[in-house]
């Protein structure tokens, strides 16, 4: 296969570019590294060598994706670039339909000029919303009901994909829904180094290493067990295997699109208490306001892909996945420095 890989120097993107390499195949890494990271980049020339080309450019230059398609005489697309913060989608709408949705349709022009048609792209659990909490685990017909503007660009470019499938020179693409995902590369060559970082087990993380003094809990009151949020978490390796899995799904003229999550949900106490027995730390917390637009569980039920396409999470221990992460930001207590 020769991928290109939108978002190759962030956290998804660049294990699945490490796998892409691993299993021999040639990437090109497409990333403005506004949130990427060189030293992504580096690992992956590591282990990849020249099967790894890397082409600094913005989502929004059309000829410049181009340019790398046909250079890289790419087959395949996986779409990982993206802004990826809810508050911060909430503070600039804009800029997150400007990359999420109008990058992601300047993509699809730079794939139409040079005949590319298979792409697998990363969508959320996010354009699910706030569904009712009887309607858990959620279905990918659950109804799609964004509540911030992170959710509803990444929405936006689902139907627009979904349009570009129906079109007189269809592509075929899959939308994988993901859940929350975690841990790192099992060999410990790359991790996750998001700046600022927001996601629970990393910042669980950084209270071990000493570089944060506590972790806040938004909220024990909800109606769960233990009263914190229960997140559904799938290990990096085990969602690089669905989009494998992904490609042999690509039908042209189709949209499909699946859950990727592992089922069922750890609460944040069940997250740190984890994070604790992991490190060994003590991993002092305190405990905040809810968060606005926060519902009290999210997990998926992975049942259509199972049938559909035959994944199915192997990380299913909330241990051996932060183990993961803990090796990684231990080794690398700077991040990718
Ligand atoms: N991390 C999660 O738990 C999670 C959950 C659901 C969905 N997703 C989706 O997975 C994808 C990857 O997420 P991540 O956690 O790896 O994020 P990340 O921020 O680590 O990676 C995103 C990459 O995209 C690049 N990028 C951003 N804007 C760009 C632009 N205009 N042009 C070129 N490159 C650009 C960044 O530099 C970065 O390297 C995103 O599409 C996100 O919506 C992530």
């Amino acid at each position: 296969m020769r991928a290109l890989v939108t978002g190759g120097a962030g956290y998804i993107g660049s294990h699945a570019s490490l796998r892409l390499l691993d299993e021999g195949h040639e990437v090109t890494v497409v990333d403005n590294l506004y949130r990427g990271h060189r030293g992504a980049i580096e690992a992956l020339r590591r282990a990849g060598g020249d099967r790894l080309k890397f082409v600094e450019a913005d989502l929004a230059d059309t000829d410049a994706l181009a340019r790398a398609l046909a250079d890289g005489r790419v087959d395949t697309v996986l779409h990982f670039a993206a802004l990826t913060y809810v508050g911060e989608s909430v503070e600039r709408p804009d800029d997150y339909f400007r990359v999420n949705h109008a990058g992601g349709i300047s993509l699809l022009a730079a794939m139409r000029a040079t005949g590319v048609q298979r792409i697998v792209f990363s969508s959320t659990a996010a354009t699910y919303g706030e569904p009712a909490q009887d309607a858990m685990p959620i279905v990918e017909s659950t109804p799609q009901r964004p509540i911030n503007p992170y959710g509803a660009s990444k929405l936006a470019f689902e139907q627009s994909l979904r349009d570009a499938c129906a079109a007189t020179a269809p592509l075929a693409a899959v939308a994988l829904r993901y859940f929350n995902v975690a841990g790192a590369d099992a060999r410990g060559r790359i991790g996750e180094d998001h700046r600022p970082e927001t996601h629970l087990i990393p910042i669980c993380l950084e209270v071990a290493l000493g570089k944060r003094p506590h972790l806040t809990v938004f909220g024990d009151d909800y109606a769960t067990a233990d009263g914190t949020c229960v997140r559904d978490y799938v290990h990096i390796e085990d969602l690089v295997d669905a989009h494998l899995c992904a490609f042999g799904a690509l039908e042209t003229g189709k949209l499909k699109c699946w859950n990727v999550g592992i089922g069922r949900g750890y609460s944040v106490c069940e997250v740190l208490e984890s994070c604790r027995r992991v490190t060994g730390h003590a991993i002092p917390s305190v405990m905040g306001a809810r968060r606005a637009g926060d519902p009290p569980a999210l997990y998926a039920n992975p049942a259509a892909i199972a049938r559909d396409i035959g994944w199915k999470a192997k990380w299913t221990e909330l241990d051996a996945i932060v183990a993961t992460a803990w090796d990684w930001i231990r080794a690398h207590p700077r991040g990718y420095g």
